[in-house]
Formats: C-alpha cells, structure tokens, sequence
C-alpha cells in the first residue's frame, strides 16, 4: 500500500514537472496534500488508494448492497469475512468474479478488509418485497430448522456463522442450492443436510423469509 502512494506520488511529481516545469513545483503543498489524503484514509477504510472501493461496485458503498444478486458484506464478522476470501482463493469456494480477485489479496490486504466490513453496520433489505404466503412459510422452516442455533439471535450472525436476516434474496437462494448440489461446502456438512432436506419451493421461502427480516440494531 505504502508503495502504491509512493507511486502515485511520483506520477504527480512526473506530471506537474512536465506540464510546469521545476520553477513551480510546489513541494510544500504537494507534500501537505498526500498528508492530508492519509489522514482521510485512515479516517475511512485503510490507505489511498482504497482496497474497499473496489468492492463498493458490487457489495455497495459500505458493503451494503443495494443488489439481490451481491451479498451484503456490512457486519459479517471479521473471521467470516477472512474465511470466504481465502475460500475463494485456494479454491475451495467459487465464483467468476470473486476467485481470481481473492486470488490478487495478500494476508495484510484480508485482514483490512474483514476490519473495515466487520465495522459496518448493516441495514434492512428494503430494496426486496417477498411474497406474504411464501414469507409466512419460510419463517416456518427456519424456525423450525433452529438456524438461530448457529446463526445467532435473530439471525445475526457471530464468529463463523454469517448474518442472515436482511441478505439479497437471489444470493441466499443461490448459496442454498449450492449447498444442496455441493458446489458449496463448508467442513461440517450440516448446510449441505439442511440444504438439500429442503425441497427447492421450501429454500424460496426460506430466502424469502430471511431477505426481509428486520436488521436487529441491538
Ligand atoms: C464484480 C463484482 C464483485 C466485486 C467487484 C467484488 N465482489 Fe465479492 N462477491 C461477488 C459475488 C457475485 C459474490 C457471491 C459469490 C457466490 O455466489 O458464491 C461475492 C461474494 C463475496 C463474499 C462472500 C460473502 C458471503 O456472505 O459469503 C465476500 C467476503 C466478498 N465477496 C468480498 C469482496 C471484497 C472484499 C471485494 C473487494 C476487494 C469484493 N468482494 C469485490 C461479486 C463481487
Ligand atoms: C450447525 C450450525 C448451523 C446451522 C444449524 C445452520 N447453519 Fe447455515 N451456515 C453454517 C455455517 C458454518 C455457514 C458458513 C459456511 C462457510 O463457512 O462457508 C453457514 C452458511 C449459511 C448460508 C450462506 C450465507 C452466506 O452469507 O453465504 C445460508 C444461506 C445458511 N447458512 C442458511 C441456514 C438456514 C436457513 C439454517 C436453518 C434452516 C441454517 N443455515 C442452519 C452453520 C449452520
């Protein structure tokens, strides 16, 4: 990162040098802004240029995703964070876009990211209406499969265990047949019997329900 600013200062310096010539260059000033961009990364995400911005396209500013689709990074723990990206990049875990970006992550640059996520504070689905038949359903199934058990109350989330309540519907349904066809496996194998016991109507519900439940603020 430190090499990245260095980088981008020597550009500057490349830059204001052949459009002004030496005469001008103000080092004060020059040396004054870089200062002041540092303390502003360190206020918000880590150094410039921000790591997080990259994943601000698809999991939304803060890791809170406006999309179905991409999964909602805001308050997901630190370790679980931690253990999806090295998923993704040994290879355990797989996806077009995730694997050869977790791929390009070294360890400091994990564990500014699962700190940054982990410090956000999620917020309710509201871009997602479920259907009131299927949401009654899948409340029904979950608690009767005692996610919370693992989950946490409310189904917060905790250490391993991510947060459910309020995530894209498409993402949890998709993560839930992946468990069910064993594209997606974690080392205790109880997603995969919780997935695939339920029939493929029952995980819409259970995302369903999931997708729009409240965010509890606690
Ligand atoms: C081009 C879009 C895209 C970008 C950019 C992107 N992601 Fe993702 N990410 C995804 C998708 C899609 C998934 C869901 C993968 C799946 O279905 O298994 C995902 C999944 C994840 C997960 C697992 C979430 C969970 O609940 O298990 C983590 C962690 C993650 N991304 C972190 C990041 C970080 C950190 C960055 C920035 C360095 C980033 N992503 C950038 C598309 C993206
Ligand atoms: C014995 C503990 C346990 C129970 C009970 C449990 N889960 Fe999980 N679940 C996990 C673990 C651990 C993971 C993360 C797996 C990994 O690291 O890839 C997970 C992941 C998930 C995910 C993927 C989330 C994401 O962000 O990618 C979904 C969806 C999910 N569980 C749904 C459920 C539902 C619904 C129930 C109840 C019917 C349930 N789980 C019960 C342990 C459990």
């Amino acid at each position: 990162m430190k090499k990245a600013i260095l980088l981008g200062v020597a550009i500057i310096v490349a830059a204001l040098l052949a459009i002004w010539g030496p005469d001008l260059l103000d080092l004060y000033r020059l040396q004054n802004y870089v200062e002041t961009s540092n303390h502003a990364a360190e206020v918000d995400g880590g150094p410039w240029p921000r790591l997080t911005d990259v994943c601000a396209s698809c999991h939304g500013a803060q890791g809170k995703s406006q999309n179905q689709n991409y999964p909602s990074l805001a308050g997901q723990s630190a370790l679980y964070i931690t253990t999806q990206l090295k998923n993704f990049s040994s290879g355990s875990r797989s996806n077009p876009y995730m694997s050869p970006m977790a791929n390009t992550l070294s360890d400091a640059d994990i564990k500014l990211l699962a700190d940054y996520f982990a410090k956000q504070h999620p917020e309710n689905n509201t871009t997602y209406t479920p259907d009131p038949s299927a949401r009654e359903k899948g409340k029904k199934l979950v608690e009767n499969g005692a996610c919370v058990g693992c989950h946490g109350a409310q189904l917060m989330g905790h250490d391993g265990f991510p947060r459910l309540a309020g995530q894209g519907f498409d993402y949890l349904l998709s993560q839930l047949n992946n468990f069910a066809d064993g594209k997606r496996s974690e080392p205790t194998g109880v997603m995969k019997s919780i997935a695939s016991a339920a029939s493929p109507e029952d995980r819409k519900a259970i995302a369903s329900y999931l997708a729009s439940l409240a965010i509890d603020k606690k």
